[in-house]
This record gives structure tokens, sequence and C-alpha cells, in this order.
């Protein structure tokens, strides 16, 4: 799909990884039995991966989310080429039906587990589930505490540093100030007036890109005022509803910039801006507005100017790095980069790049 050469770079060192764990060793026989992958553990990374035992269960917090989507079918890809069994839940958004459903897959005999929690503070207790059955358990996009991270030695983290994102959103706001001053502001009052769209209180990505894309934007010099602030919970219909009432409660002259935490909130901001004439190609008529994922709606928005700018989230790399992670704590493998195929930090987190894009770079992602 995305078509780029950090991607096939990762990808290739993945690859890697799987060689150095599949054939690497000594005794390279194609299907071991379960005394060799035994002995593979004893060996840490010098023995086979044997993928044929794999079964990872894995808790989506709920199916009906973009992004997500894009990570879980990267992780069902690459479970396939792995020759690993997966098994992907939807938790409907409901932290008691993952809870049950991390039971069901610990009596299934699940050998690894994947969590994308409903509620990252509600993660304490599915440590102690897998720790208790003695299975891995990678938590991907919504970050667990500090402390539930250190509470058990086969918990991993798979993320993106949502500061990150935060600073390259405000950054593509405050270019697009700097360059085109006399048509941005407005009101003519040097101060960028904007609206602040949301996800999910809560949510680290919520919290941080809101806190650094404000923060990037003062740090481009750039005085600014919020004249609006509310959550769409990462959802395009609510955010085209919010903005609704902000146009009809600030006027929409009045707005100079819409930062949203998300792409489909972005998307929804600018169905609302549309309808009211705006975004429409009539460069009078333009309220900049960006987002973060770069997900395939957001690339065609930016392709036809509605959307001025978003931060790749690499759905694709968090969905192999996760997946590979639990496969080979699974397979009895010591979880390295020589491994998995991403640089492992203070021994728990993968944290994989965002991505600016612009006018410039939104075709090579598309
Ligand atoms: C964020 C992503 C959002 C949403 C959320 C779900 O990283 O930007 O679009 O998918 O995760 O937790
Ligand atoms: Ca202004």
């Amino acid at each position: 799909m995305k078509k780029r050469l950090f991607a096939l770079m990762m990808a290739s060192m993945m690859a890697m990884g799987v060689m150095v764990g599949c054939g690497g060793g000594e005794s390279s026989t194609p299907q071991s039995d379960g005394q060799e992958t035994e002995q593979g553990a004893e060996q840490g990374t010098e023995g086979n991966a044997d993928m044929s035992d794999v079964e990872i269960g894995v808790c989506i917090y709920k199916f009906d989310d973009t992004f997500m989507t894009g990570v879980r079918n990267n992780m069902q890809a690459q479970a396939d080429t792995l020759g690993a069994k997966i098994e992907l839940v939807d938790s409907q958004n409901k932290q008691a039906t993952q809870n049950d459903q991390v039971d069901t897959f610990i009596t299934k005999g699940m050998t690894a587990l994947a969590v994308n929690p409903v509620d990252r503070t509600a993660a304490g207790p599915l440590v102690e589930k897998a720790s208790a059955a003695g299975l891995p358990i990678v938590f991907l996009n919504r970050e667990p505490e500090a402390d539930v991270m250190q509470g058990y030695d086969k918990v991993w983290y798979v993320g993106a540093k949502a500061e990150e994102s935060g600073t390259m959103s405000g950054e593509i706001i405050a270019d697009y100030w700097n360059a085109n001053k006399e048509t941005a502001d407005k009101n003519g009052d040097g101060k960028l007036q904007y609206i602040m769209v949301t996800g999910e209180p809560g949510h680290q990505d919520a919290t941080l890109r809101t806190e650094y894309s404000v923060k990037a934007l003062q740090n481009a010099g750039i005085e600014v005022e919020e004249i609006g602030n509310d959550t769409a919970m990462w959802n395009k219909v609510q955010a085209t509803e919010l903005m609704n009432a902000f146009i009809t409660s600030q006027g929409i002259e009045t707005i100079e910039a819409v930062l949203c935490n998300n792409d489909d909130m972005a998307l929804g901001v600018i169905e609302s801006l549309k309808a009211n004439g705006y975004n429409t190609g009539d460069a009078s008529k333009f309220v900049p507005v960006v987002g973060v994922d770069a997900t395939a709606p957001a690339l065609e928005a930016m392709a036809n100017g509605s959307l001025l700018g978003t931060v790749l989230n690499d759905a694709e790399n968090q969905g192999i790095a996760t997946t590979n992670i639990a496969a080979m704590a699974a397979a009895g493998q010591e979880i390295t980069e020589e491994n998995v195929g991403y640089e492992i930090t203070d021994g728990k987190y993968v944290w994989i790049p965002y991505v600016k894009i612009t006018a410039e770079n939104y075709k090579d992602f598309q």
C-alpha cells in the first residue's frame, strides 16, 4: 500500500531478524518439534524460531476505528508471513468485554497476547492474567502506566511518541501561517485564533498531541488564541457535529485554523466547512485543517486541497512490530533488535517514528 523507503528498510530488517530467528542457528530443521523449540528458548537468539505452535490472541479496543483497522490488517498479514496463527477480536470499546476475551484466549491455550486496551489505565489486571499464565503480552497504541510495564518481564509496548506528532502538526499550521501572513490572520489582530478537536480524553495521543501542537505554534513565535476545544472521540461524524456547533457559535470567519488529534476528525471538520462553502477550492474561503494518521481518505483530501496536512502514524510498522514481538516471545526467542527488526528501548518499548506529511511529500505515501 504505502511504498516507501523507510517501510522497505524496516521490512528487510525484519526479514533479516526473522531469518536469524528461523535459520540462523546451527540446526536448521525446517519443522522443529516441541523439544527443539525448548532448546531454542534455552539458546536464546541462536535457536530456531518455530512459528508452527505460535498462536497470538489479539484484542483491539474497537474494530470500527480507521487507524486501528490499518494496524490489525498489518498484524494479520505479518502473522501470515511468519506462519504464525493469530486471532483478532473486537473489544467493542468495553473494558469488561476485553478482560473476558483475554481470559478466553488464555483458556484456549494461546501462546501470546497482544492488547490494544480499551482503557489504558486498566492494563494492570491484564498483565496479572498474562503473568499468572506465563504468557508474553504486547500492548499497542494505548500506553500502560510505567509501573504496569515494569511489573512483569514479558510485557512490551509498541507505539509512537505522541509528542512528535503534536509538534509536527503544529509546525504544519505554523508554516502555513508564516507563508500566508495577510490572508491567514483573518481579523488582522496578529494572533492565530484556532479550534482544537481532541481524541478520547485520557488517551496519551489526545493529551500530548494537543499540548505539543500548541507548543509548536508558540515556539514558531506565533501568538495563539484558542476559541474552541472539545473532544470528538476520534470520530468523523462527531467532529462534523462539533464543528457545526463551533461555526454556529463563533462564526466561520473567526476561525483561522483547526487542529485535530486525528484524520477522521479532521475529515469530519472538513465536511462541516464544505457544507458552509469553505475548503472547496475558493482560496478566499479556506480554513487550514491538520490531522494525524495519514489514512487513505486523508491523503485524498490533501490531493484535493481540502486538508492542509497530516502526520503519518505508521500502522504498517506498528502492526509488524507488535506481531513480531508476540511471535518471537511465544517461540521462546529473546526480544532483541536482531530478532524483531525494531530497536527495543529499555528492554520493553518499540517507538515507531512519525512522519510529517505536507503538500511536498504526500504523494509518496498514497
Ligand atoms: C491514535 C490514532 C487515532 C485512533 C487512536 C485509537 O493513535 O491517531 O486515529 O486510532 O489511536 O486508540
Ligand atoms: Ca487573528
